[in-house]
């Protein structure tokens, strides 16, 4: 079973479906939970130094007993509470050590407000040279809009390659956010959506919840895999979700490697039923700010 890639702005690919141990897994020793994605067949793991449990993957992987090299490793600096090291360069050696690696293979700024007392500029000068120095292979940032990019869209020399977001039905549809859609297409930079099962687990019942049933019974999917896939296919970019349980982390993963893509005509009346409600669960105090 081959999961497909998309490809970064600076050459690099990454699989279309990642499996997370942040939310569930988040603060929890999950060796297990990880050893059982790959064993699925996931190859992208999505970490953080927020959720504070990258020592695990050290243990997965060892279990595992793959290859490094054929698995895609994400992590990301910084802490809510801004108490972590502000220098993103000793964030990513401890980072390094605790998962056992010589380098990831995407290294994210968590949030905009993580840069703490720097400016975007300085923060991603530093970022550019942990990649010229191959400590990540490429670089990238999360739960930006579009005026953090314009903050150091004049003085980067290599453009983010992707922005991980919140993105999903209940909140794709904002000026904002179609805003910041339009410069990471401008820049060829990478949406990677999280968060993408609101309307099954945060945001239940309508204007969706039939919708999506009839979808998934009019494709054989399950709901879950419709908003995956319709997450993916909007944002034109990839999808990070997570499981604590086997059955679905395989669910997951099949909504990838089997299923085909929606119809342009399923990915359109999704949308437009979803521009009917405005949900968010993560990066309320940035996103409230933002421009409407
Ligand atoms: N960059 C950021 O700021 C940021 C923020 C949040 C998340 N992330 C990343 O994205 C990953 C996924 O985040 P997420 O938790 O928001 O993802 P999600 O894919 O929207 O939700 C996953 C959660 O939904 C539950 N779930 C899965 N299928 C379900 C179904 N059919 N019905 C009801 N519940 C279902 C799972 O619970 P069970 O365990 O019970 O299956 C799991 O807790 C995280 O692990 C993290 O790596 C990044």
């Amino acid at each position: 079973m081959s999961i497909l890639t998309k490809k970064f702005n600076d050459g690099n690919e990454i699989p279309i479906v990642g499996y997370g141990i942040g939310t569930a897994n988040s603060r929890q020793e999950c060796s297990a939970q990880i050893v059982s994605a790959l064993n699925t067949g996931y190859r992208y793991i999505d970490t953080a130094e927020m959720y504070k449990n990258c020592p695990s993957v050290k243990d997965a992987l060892a279990e595992w007993g793959g290859k490094r090299e054929d698995v895609f490793i994400l992590t990301k600096w910084g802490l809510a509470d801004l108490s972590g090291n502000n220098d993103p360069r000793e964030t990513l050696l401890k980072l390094l050590e605790q998962m056992g690696l010589d380098y990831v293979d995407l290294y994210l700024i968590h949030t905009p407000l993580v840069i703490n007392g720097r400016t975007q500029s300085e923060c991603w000068k530093m970022m550019e040279d942990l990649k010229k120095e191959g400590l990540a292979l490429s670089i990238g940032v999360s739960n930006y809009r579009e005026e953090d990019f314009l903050a150091f869209e004049t003085t980067w020399e290599i453009p983010p390659a992707v922005n991980q977001l919140e993105y999903h039905p209940y909140n794709a549809h904002p000026a904002n956010m179609i805003r910041m859609k339009t410069i990471c297409d401008k820049h060829e930079i990478l949406i990677m959506a999280y968060g993408s099962l609101a309307p099954l687990t945060r945001a239940t019942g309508p204007p969706l919840e039939n919708v999506i049933e009839g979808m998934a019974k009019e494709t054989g999917m399950t709901t879950g895999q419709v908003l995956l896939k319709w997450s993916e296919q909007y944002s034109g970019g990839i999808s990070v979700t997570t499981s604590t349980k086997v059955q679905r982390q395989k669910e997951q993963l099949e909504a990838f490697t089997i299923w085909p893509p929606l119809s342009d005509d399923q990915v359109d009346r999704i949308a437009q039923v979803g521009k009917e409600r405005y949900f968010r669960h993560f990066g309320k105090s940035i996103w409230d700010k933002a421009a409407p």
